[in-house]
């Protein structure tokens, strides 16, 4: 069986997966918290949590709240900053066999251009998903993505900065995903995840308050599984660069939907806080399968289920 796939085949350094499962930006810390409980090298590729220029302490307590098949969350991109991840992170990714993703945020063009430029030729770096979606933040983040000469904005700086392939990561807080995509797409991303988290709020009822600290979060989790895989089957519809689908994902079926929707690869966020295996028992399951249905690629199932 060949699971592998190439996520930047325009790019000269390519950005080849051994499978299609990674992790989503934000549940994974920076791969090296989990290893204790799964071979974290086994999957396709790590997305590391979103960082800046600066280190952030993110937005105030409490931060995280279930809902009904899902989580809301307001971290506000708390992070190491990029000069830690260099110094203390890179050297670990360095060693291993699975590529390292690295998601960027800034409050502006400038700030994305000089992450990328900082983190081109950082050894152990192999791609930049550049999230221009995290509902969290006062300044940038989905505001970028909200529409498409904004988004194409950040892509082009990006991509004029750095060699790395760029991953663009959008929201679904848009009208139209299939605009922003195109948009992304031409002004040069070589592949575009999505999507982030959708904006949501709880009101604690006998305080009469809003339960997050900064009154609303991002939603994510199975609750949001079919939203996601709506945009990912309309962009897959618009675009002809790789699509990694995200949102919801919780098991191999649902991966395999993704896929069968378009998607060349997959991310697993939300499902590793209940079973931090997730990723890997969602690799072990659409193996399984592409055994039982007799696919002997993983790009034999992309875009299957498309009318
Ligand atoms: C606690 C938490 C932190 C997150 N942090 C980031 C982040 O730093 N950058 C980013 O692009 N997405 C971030 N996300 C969004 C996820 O990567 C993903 O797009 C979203 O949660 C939907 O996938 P899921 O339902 O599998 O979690 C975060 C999500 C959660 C739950």
């Amino acid at each position: 069986m060949n699971l592998s796939i190439q996520l930047a085949p325009e790019n000269e350094r390519g950005l080849l997966l051994a499978n299609p499962v990674m992790t989503a930006s934000g549940a994974f810390g920076y791969g090296t918290e989990d290893n204790h409980l799964f071979d974290i090298q086994r999957l396709g590729a790590i997305v590391c949590k979103g960082t800046t220029l600066e280190p952030r302490d993110g937005n105030p307590q409490p931060r995280l709240m279930e809902t009904a098949g899902g989580l809301l969350n307001s971290i506000g991109l708390q992070n190491i900053g990029i000069a830690a991840l260099i110094k203390e992170k890179a050297p670990i990714w360095a060693k291993w066999r699975v590529p390292v993703i690295v998601n960027i945020a800034g409050e502006t063009i400038d700030e994305y251009a000089e992450l990328a430029e900082t983190l081109d030729g950082v050894a152990g770096v192999s791609a930049l998903e550049v999230n221009i979606s995290c509902p969290n933040i006062k300044a940038g983040g989905a505001e970028f993505g909200a529409n498409a000469e904004s988004a194409a904005r950040v892509t082009a700086a990006v991509r004029r900065a750095t060699s790395l392939p760029v991953l663009v990561k959008l929201t679904p807080s848009v009208s139209d995903i299939a605009a922003i995509a195109t948009a992304v797409a031409e002004a040069g991303a070589d592949a575009i995840s999505l999507i982030n988290t959708l904006k949501g709020m709880a009101i604690d009822i006998d305080k009469r308050k809003p339960l997050l600290g900064s009154v609303t979060g991002g939603l994510s989790g199975p609750a949001i599984k079919p939203v996601a895989l709506a945009m990912v089957y309309q962009v897959a519809g618009a675009v002809e660069i790789p699509i990694i689908g995200c949102g919801g994902i919780t098991t191999a079926d649902d991966a395999i939907e993704f896929i069968m929707a378009g998607a060349s690869a997959v991310q697993v966020g939300t499902a590793g806080m209940v079973n931090p295996r997730a990723p890997v028992d969602i690799l072990e399951g659409i193996e399984e399968f592409m055994l039982k249905e007799g696919i002997e690629s993983i790009t034999g199932l992309i875009g299957i289920a498309r009318c």
